[in-house]
């Protein structure tokens, strides 16, 4: 019998005091920023797989081919009966791992978008009758609980989301990791990899507009869950890489000079005409800085696989 079950540790309301705190920090900060965790209501979490499908955006097709390729020796090596997923979004990549792992009992996908949990776990669950979905709406950076399954356990993040942290978010996420994992357990990390600015660029600035549409949904979840009167017009969707940090940083750009009332926390937030918000940094690895980034949180790469054009790595490690 499968069976789903969604278990929310974050409160229901999104005008949470995080969204609250980040919002009154962020955008009184010289130079404004917003973590990117707030793209992903319902909108953002459609729009971001519209961007999986862009021809521009390889990452996705990348991982795939990696997980198409290697899903059973991820299996051989791992054994895995519970896989945890962290940033799960649709798990539509996920179901090649799922597919592959013969002796899984349970799947729990993670993430703070309760929409892409509910679609994934039932779709799924209609091609895995006998699988159980533990599915929790949570926030992988504050310290997850994760509910007593039979190991061992694989825990994957895939799509490239750690790029998304900082350095130092990284690292204490890296630790938080290792403190999860058992002896006999394993990480599953996806990362994209360092490549011409060209491509780079292009995959976060596409042809048909989806990512700057997906870069302003941050101002209508400001506008909906706290009173906020932005005008998306108003702001112009910046890709730019950063070849000292080796991140794409997607922005927001005021086109003119503005002010923007936020009356649920009390704020008026004044740009200047080119004033740009930076929404997210999307990090690209190379091989050994994601295995000194393991080994710096008590990890131990075993594998690094990359699909045929190197674009992109999945890294097989574990508690060392
Ligand atoms: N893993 C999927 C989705 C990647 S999109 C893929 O590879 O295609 C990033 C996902 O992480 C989104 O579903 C988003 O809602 C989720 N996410 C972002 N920040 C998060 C956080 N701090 N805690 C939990 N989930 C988060
Ligand atoms: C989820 N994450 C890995 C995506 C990325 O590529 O950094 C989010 C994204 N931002 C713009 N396009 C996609």
């Amino acid at each position: 019998m499968s069976s789903l079950s969604i278990t929310r540790t974050l409160p229901a309301d999104a005008t949470s005091a995080a969204l609250r705190a980040d919002v009154t920090q962020g955008l009184t900060r010289t130079p404004k920023q917003l973590p990117p965790k707030w793209f992903y209501d319902a909108r953002g979490s459609e729009l971001f797989e519209e961007i999986t499908r862009l021809p521009e955006y390889y990452p996705t097709r990348a991982e795939r081919e990696i997980l198409l390729a290697r899903a059973p020796q991820i299996a051989a090596a791992t054994d895995a009966r519970t896989l945890i997923e962290l940033g799960s979004g649709s798990s539509d990549k996920t179901r090649h791992l799922i597919g592959a792992l013969t002796g899984l009992h349970t799947y729990v996908p993670v993430d703070v978008s309760e929409s892409a949990l509910t679609s994934a776990g039932k779709a799924l669950l209609t091609e895995h009758p006998g699988l159980t979905v533990h599915a929790l709406v949570a926030d992988f950076q504050e310290g997850l609980t994760l509910p007593g399954t039979p190991g061992p356990r694989l825990l994957a993040f895939l799509g490239g989301t750690i790029g998304n942290l900082l350095p130092g978010e990284r690292a204490a996420f890296l630790r938080s990791v290792h403190e999860l994992l058992s002896p006999g357990d394993a990480l599953l990390l996806g990362t994209d990899l360092v490549k011409d600015e060209a491509t780079l660029v292009a995959a976060y600035d596409d042809a048909q507009g989806v990512t700057a549409a997906f870069n302003k949904n941050v101002l209508q979840v400001i506008n909906r869950e706290l009173g906020g009167d932005f005008d998306p017009a108003d702001f112009e969707h910046v890709a730019v890489w950063n070849a000292e940090h080796e991140w794409i940083e997607m922005r927001l750009r005021a086109r003119k000079e503005l002010t923007v009332k936020i009356t649920g926390v009390d704020l008026a937030v004044s740009f200047a005409e080119g004033e740009e918000v930076r929404t997210e940094v999307s990090a690209k690895f190379r091989e050994d800085g994601v295995r000194d980034e393991l080994a710096a949180a008590g990890l131990e790469l075993r594998e690094w696989w990359t699909d045929r054009a190197g674009r992109f790595a999945l890294s097989l490690a574990v508690r060392s």
